[in-house]
């Protein structure tokens, strides 16, 4: 397919969603500029295409942030798009609450993508031109059982991306949500139980890369499971509970 952006700036393409779409976006002749903590691993992605390097950051520091997208711009000239595919995730219930593991969870998926836009806000109002897409999670749309610091990120991100449209919108830049159902990538791999209509990444990722190239605000797969979810959405508090707690088994 041909792709509507030349400069596409990854955020988490280290392993998983990210590192599977690098991929992709470089063999559809992209400059594809990729981030991460990981340097080794990033290092390996990028000698597999002329096209793609690396800048390595942890997004929990503003200044890293910054400083790599500063650097980006000089070496490659202006972004396109950026893809924030940051994440982690821990299992957490009440009973297993745990103040540092909520706090990291928060500081990567939430204030991450507030160091991102610290960073990228700026320059891309200026030029009134481009595209920001925030990977945020299916667990956005209700409380679910395990999640009681993940949702919680993703529903902020959600939410911050709805209140950025309005602004953004009228001069000219895109928006996008991502709501990925479950995928099979290290983040996931920590799940023990049944994960309902799991996706092979590289088929995620063509579907990510698709919905990239649309002008959609929100892009969600498969839609099997993200239907179901976005009803349970507008379910009666008792009737969801009923549901969710059926089919997790809790
Ligand atoms: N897999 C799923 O089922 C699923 C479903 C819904 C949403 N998502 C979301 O999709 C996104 C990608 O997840 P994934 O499934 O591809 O998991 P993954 O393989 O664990 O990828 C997460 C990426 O985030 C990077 N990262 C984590 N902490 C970071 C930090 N402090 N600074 C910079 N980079 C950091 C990781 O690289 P380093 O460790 O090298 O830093 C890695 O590249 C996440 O936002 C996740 O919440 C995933």
């Amino acid at each position: 397919m041909t792709f509507p952006y030349r400069h596409v700036w990854i955020i988490g393409a280290s392993t998983g969603l990210g590192a599977a779409l690098t991929g992709l976006l470089a063999d559809a002749g992209c400059l594809v500029s990729i981030s991460a903590r990981s340097r080794e691993k990033l290092d390996t992605l990028a000698d597999t295409s002329a096209n793609t390097a690396a800048y390595p950051l942890d997004v929990t520091s503003a200044e890293d942030v910054a400083s790599a997208h500063t650097r980006i711009a000089q070496d490659r000239g202006p972004v396109d798009l950026v893809v924030f595919s940051a994440g982690i995730y821990r299992p957490m219930s009440a009973e297993s609450f745990d103040l540092e593991s909520f706090t990291a969870q928060v500081k990567t998926n939430l204030l991450g993508a507030a160091n991102l836009l610290n960073a990228i806000l700026p320059p891309i109002l200026e030029r009134g031109a481009g595209k920001i897409a925030i990977v945020a999670s299916v667990a956005a749309y209700r409380g679910l059982p395990l999640a009681v610091a993940y949702g919680p990120t993703k529903a902020a991100l959600n939410n911050l991306c709805e209140a950025l449209r309005f602004d953004l919108e009228p001069r000219g830049i895109d928006i996008q949500v991502i709501n990925p159902g479950f995928v099979e990538t290290p983040l996931t791999a920590q799940n023990e139980f049944r994960m309902p209509h799991l996706m092979p990444v590289d088929k995620a990722a063509r579907k990510l890369m698709r919905g990239l190239a649309s002008k959609r605000f929100e892009v969600t797969f498969p839609w099997q499971f993200t239907l179901q979810l976005k009803l349970l959405r507008v379910l009666p508090r008792p009737l969801y509970y009923w549901l969710v707690k059926r089919s997790t088994k809790r």
